[in-house]
């Protein structure tokens, strides 16, 4: 039985199911579209793995979170438009036609038969404009100024590049809100605050690395150099969980949900 809706209505237009972009262990993303061919994408939170449900009420809470974090930001441009949420464990916000970073990277990847950090993929990665990256400090900035730390920069799947060229932010699940503190706690948490920004930095400049380096300036090129923060992240805390990731499963959420315990094969679309 699916548990998303074959059609919906959005501000009096009829949108109907159209096919899912992104479907795994945590979540679905669901594109619907209209008669004119403008679409909603439907984020559903759901932990799809045995006994998932028992986690609905945490599933509500991460989607109710990330809808109140993207209001706070939905009227930037660069960040697609916001719709209404839908259940208790989803939301629409609007369909980017395009491609993300890490769609583009994969394709030239498969055609040019490059490995990753190969730097023919710059010389491939042309349907981004010249000023991709600077438009997307713009955007990554405006968020900060909305005094949240981005922290899902790493993923290229978060950054589209649309049709036209132009970038675009999504996916504000795992975002932090930085309070304002007054007096000691207040020097303390911009300090934090600024080296969570500089954390966010790092990353744009080692995607502007990847598919731009010629565009990089000095200063871009220098803050594209890992910090002591993220070499320490790595090490103690993203090593250990892909090792933990890995035993339970090697090739991705996706085996877990379709084969290790329905014994079928994979039948969900992955990100290309
Ligand atoms: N507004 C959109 N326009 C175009 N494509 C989108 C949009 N929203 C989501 N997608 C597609 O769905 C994918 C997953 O979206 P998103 O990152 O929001 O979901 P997620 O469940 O948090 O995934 P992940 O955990 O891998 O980051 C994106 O990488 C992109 O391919
Ligand atoms: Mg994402």
């Amino acid at each position: 039985m699916p548990v998303y809706p074959s059609q919906v209505m959005i501000e009096g237009q009829r949108y109907a199911f159209h096919r899912i972009l992104k479907d795994d262990f945590f979540s679905r993303n669901l594109l619907y579209k209209n008669q004119a061919n403008e679409g909603y994408v439907l984020k559903l939170s759901d932990f799809r793995f045995v006994l998932g449900w028992l986690f609905r009420p945490l599933t509500g809470w991460i989607s109710r979170r990330e809808y109140r974090i993207y209001q706070m930001v939905s009227d930037l441009p660069g960040i697609p438009a916001l719709g209404p949420r839908y259940g208790k464990r989803g939301y629409f916000h609007r369909f980017i036609e395009g491609h993300t970073l890490h769609e583009i990277e994969k394709r030239i990847q498969d055609q040019f038969n490059v490995v990753v950090g190969d730097p023919l993929i710059a010389k491939y990665a042309t349907s981004l404009a010249p000023d991709f990256f600077d438009q997307l400090r713009v955007i990554v900035q405006a968020v900060h100024r909305r005094r949240i730390f981005y922290a899902d920069l790493n993923k290229r799947g978060n950054i589209i590049c649309s049709t036209e060229g132009k970038p675009y932010l999504i996916d504000f699940q795992i975002c932090l809100l930085i309070p304002v503190r007054q007096g000691w706690m207040g020097t303390l948490t911009e300090k934090i605050f600024q080296r969570l920004i500089r954390e966010d930095l790092y990353h744009l400049y080692k995607h502007k690395h990847t598919f731009q380096p010629q565009m990089l300036s000095e200063k871009e090129r220098h803050l594209a150099q890992r910090t002591d923060l993220n070499r320490a992240y790595r090490r103690y805390l993203w090593r250990p969980y892909i090792v933990v990731k890995r035993l339970i499963y090697p090739h991705g959420s996706n085996e877990t949900i379709w084969y290790k315990w329905k014994k079928e094969k994979d039948q969900s679309p992955r990100m290309s």
